[in-house]
């Protein structure tokens, strides 16, 4: 919706005169030549980091020994500080929470210091308790409200005896204009925002920060870390994805939102205040995260706008690579979070945050035994991961080849090239400049100006013009000094 690109061409124009002191520094710091992207392996694989560190024990042994090192054979974000003042609040249901719950388990939630889970069915999930989030809201509302007939046949027959076609599987679909209304689980979804944010501070009244996802989101945790002390916890703040449905502009809840604990208590004195109110509004909206968003600025906290650190993207197959918008260019800015990982996606890309983060202290190691400065949560951005990180060091190494069963999706449709061969479907690209991508399938070939890396496809095989891809990367590096976080 208001990640809609909106064209600031002239404006960079007017900006290159200024900022070419600025690009020169942003190159020399930002980021891994072209020929080093694959410095840091990713994708499950073991990471190896530069052998700077092994060189450097052996300069100064002694120094090295002054200072406790991070034990980088551990896991690498629980070495990460700042996390003790965070809660993470992760919202999920019933219909979804076997096929997309265990995909943190061991991943995303080894990192989080505090978590609380909330759903619409209390339980033990392999160890982890599972908060009823729906429990006080008043039985006259689940008796006489269809959205609760769920609740209620869930609370009786158990969450371990839903049929299959009362789940909602793995696939993280986008939803409809009016939200995934055929789905119980998804209309249930919206009355938890309000009670979530009571019991939140409830059963953890004394955390600075409160950030609130669901299982197809990802949380760029070390990225969160170094982004919250720029902000200031004592007032009330509530970041997001911005999102407008008529008047109300609201935090899009699968991209994450962020809320400090005076946020947390206007939102919750409110919901205590006009607790008849909020529930007859929320009986009568599509979607919960709108209805937070409205609460909180009746409450007088207003959403400060945070994309695209904020992202309703999937870092393989639904970025907007090139999305700006006002001052805001999504190729230059740090990543908080994306949306719509599969349960597999979550494993691939929380390794691929750890081998970042394994390799940042492999440097802070470094530099900490030759003496030099370092600032791991500081101003360092090359410590931070910006969405051209993903791109480069996710994505790039994933599209070199053609691959098989695989789509990309490009989205102009070759007309009269069904049955044509792989090669007939390259040389479509080929003869076109602006072609970065091309799939043949069952209806022919398809070529495309914006590369992805895409997903598995029975069908149909991919391919990407590598070098005009390389290009392309180094265009979009130009940041206009728009480098940096987009919001503090
Ligand atoms: C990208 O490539 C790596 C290495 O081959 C692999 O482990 C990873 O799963 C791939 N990611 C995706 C989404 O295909
Ligand atoms: C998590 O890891 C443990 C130990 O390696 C393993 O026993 C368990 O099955 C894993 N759980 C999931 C959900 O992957
Ligand atoms: C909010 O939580 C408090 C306990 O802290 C509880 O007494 C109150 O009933 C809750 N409000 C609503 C509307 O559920």
């Amino acid at each position: 919706m208001l990640s809609a690109t909106i064209g600031r061409v002239p404006k960079f124009a007017l900006f290159v005169a200024l900022a070419l002191t600025f690009i020169i520094v942003i190159h020399i710091s930002s980021f891994p030549s072209l020929s080093k992207w694959k410095l840091p392996v990713l994708g499950g694989q073991q990471p190896q980091i530069t052998t700077a560190t092994e060189d450097a024990s052996q300069e100064s042994p002694q120094k090295a020994s002054q200072e406790p090192s991070p034990d980088l054979s551990a896991i690498p974000c629980q070495s990460l500080k700042g996390g003790e003042d965070v809660l993470v609040v992760m919202r999920t249901g019933a219909t979804e929470i076997k096929d997309k719950l265990p995909a943190h388990l061991n991943t995303t939630f080894q990192c989080y210091p505090h978590l609380v889970i909330f759903s619409d069915f209390a339980e033990d999930f392999h160890g982890r308790e599972v908060h009823d989030v729906l429990r006080d809201i008043p039985d006259e509302i689940k008796s006489k409200n269809d959205d609760f007939k769920h609740y209620l046949h869930v609370q009786e027959a158990g969450r371990q005896n839903l049929n299959d076609d009362e789940l909602s599987g793995k696939i993280s679909a986008e939803s409809g204009p009016v939200g995934k209304s055929d789905n119980a689980g998804w209309r249930l979804d919206k009355w938890k925002f309000l009670p979530m944010i009571n019991r939140t501070l409830e059963m953890y009244p004394d955390k600075k920060w409160y950030v609130f996802v669901e299982p197809d989101t990802y949380l760029v945790w070390s990225n969160l870390l170094q982004w919250l002390p720029k902000l200031k916890p004592d007032k009330p703040l509530y970041y997001g994805s911005e999102v407008m449905i008529g008047d109300d502009v609201f935090a899009h809840g699968g991209s994450a939102f962020v809320m400090s604990k005076p946020a947390m208590e206007k939102g919750a004195e409110i919901y205590n205040e006009k607790v008849n109110e909020l529930h007859d509004f929320t009986a009568g909206h599509w979607a919960g995260d709108c209805v937070l968003g409205k609460a909180l600025h009746d409450a007088g906290v207003d959403l400060t706008w945070s994309w695209p650190q904020f992202q309703g993207g999937n870092p393989s197959f639904s970025m907007g690579w090139t999305d700006h918008k006002t001052d805001h260019v999504l190729w230059c800015t740090p990543a908080i979070s994306y949306h719509h990982l599969t349960p597999y996606e979550v494993r691939d890309f929380w390794q691929f945050e750890q081998t970042w983060i394994r390799s940042v202290l492999a440097k802070q190691k470094h530099n900490r035994e030759r003496g030099l400065p370092f600032r791991f949560w500081g101003d360092d951005m090359t410590n931070v991961l910006h969405h051209r990180d993903t791109f480069k060091l996710y994505v790039m190494p994933n599209i070199t080849q053609e691959r098989n069963h695989w789509n990309n999706t490009p989205e102009v449709p070759a007309p009269d090239t069904q049955g044509i061969t792989l090669e007939d479907c390259r040389e479509r690209c080929e003869e076109n400049d602006d072609c970065l991508q091309y799939a043949l399938g069952p209806d022919g070939c398809s070529t495309g100006r914006e590369p992805r890396m895409g997903q598995e496809d029975e069908t149909t095989t991919a391919g990407w013009m590598p070098e005009r891809i390389e290009e392309w990367v180094k265009d979009l590096d130009h940041c206009w000094n728009k480098d940096g976080w987009a919001v503090t």
